[in-house]
């Protein structure tokens, strides 16, 4: 086959059908500008229409740069608003991705645990928490310690806080199963520990417990609470443990409160450094286990070099 034959085979049909000299591209790529036939138009009349021709195209830019500006305008406005969704919208959407990165964070270091949940009413975090286990394929089991009657009287001063009522936010224990059957939990895949964590955390509590915690969750809300779950987590945590508080920037009518002023005044003494990790929601912080006698040259408070 020749070189032309080569050339006339990449065309479609209906190109072959177009005669070379229209439309065709000069040696430059440019397309050629339709003129009026040289028998019916002299040169004034191709001017006449090349500056009618110039003025419409003038004319379509114009128009486009305004709606451009205008849609660009409406879409910033746009963006600068809140819908009413968004005002908890986002709540458990960010939970939902701590979970998915700290079930991917532990598997991906190899650390083995299971997932335990202080406070665990609605079963929110503690279904969201399984379906992280499940997506990430870790092989956890999942226990949930609740009182399944409420927030427990504050046991301190340092509880004061004008949201956290004794007896807000219960859920039964029928109702707790319930709700992790539906999401798919068989009996096999977690157990509830319920009762006070005066009791149930005790080093003298009978029954089972966790014996290492590869990621750990912390909703009680009060100061006396976290402090007894931050004692029993202690020897149970591993480096590369992901803990989640999910109310630490909460404050008190005497400054940090509940689940932040437990976590900074138990790391003074704890064998834990806690590396800040993912902020998620409003209220939301976690971080990632490391043992405090590591990277000596690591500040106590900021936790970089
Ligand atoms: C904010 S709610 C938990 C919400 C849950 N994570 C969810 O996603 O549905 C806080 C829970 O902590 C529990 N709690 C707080 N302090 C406790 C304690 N000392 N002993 C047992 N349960 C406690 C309360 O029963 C309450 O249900």
């Amino acid at each position: 086959m020749s070189r032309d034959d080569t050339s006339h085979a990449a065309c479609t049909p209906t190109c072959a059908t177009v005669p070379e000299e229209v439309d065709a591209p000069d040696r430059a790529g440019r397309l050629a500008v339709w003129s009026p036939p040289p028998d019916r138009a002299g040169p004034s009349a191709a001017r006449r229409s090349a500056r009618v021709v110039t003025r419409a195209g003038a004319l379509a830019r114009r128009q486009l740069r305004t709606w451009g500006d205008r849609s660009v305008r409406w879409q910033v406005d746009r963006q600068l608003r809140f819908k009413p969704a968004d005002r908890f919208g986002h709540e458990l959407p960010e939970r939902k991705e701590f979970f998915r990165r700290a079930w991917h964070c532990v598997r991906f270091n190899a650390i083995d645990g299971d997932y335990a949940e202080f406070g665990s009413h609605g079963a929110n975090t503690f279904r969201m928490a399984w379906h992280a286990t499940r997506l990430i394929g870790a092989d956890a089991h999942l226990w949930a310690f609740d009182s399944f009657a409420g927030l427990p009287e504050g046991a301190d001063e340092r509880d004061a806080h004008p949201r956290w009522t004794p007896g807000s936010m219960a859920t039964s224990l029928d109702e707790f199963h319930r709700l992790c059957r539906r999401a798919g939990m068989t009996s096999s895949d977690y157990d509830v520990v319920p009762g006070y964590y005066r009791d149930s955390l005790a080093p003298s509590a009978p029954g089972p417990r966790p014996t290492t915690v590869a990621v750990a969750y912390v909703d009680c809300d009060l100061y006396s609470s976290t402090v007894e779950v931050l004692s029993f987590l202690e020897p149970r945590l591993r480096a590369g443990s992901v803990i989640g508080f999910d109310d630490y920037f909460c404050v008190g009518p005497d400054g940090p409160s509940g689940e932040r002023r437990a976590a900074v005044e138990h790391s003074a003494t704890s064998r834990w450094r806690l590396v800040p990790y993912v902020q998620f929601g409003w209220a939301g912080m976690s971080f990632v286990v490391e043992p405090a006698t590591e990277l000596a040259g690591c500040d106590r408070a900021t936790h970089m070099p």
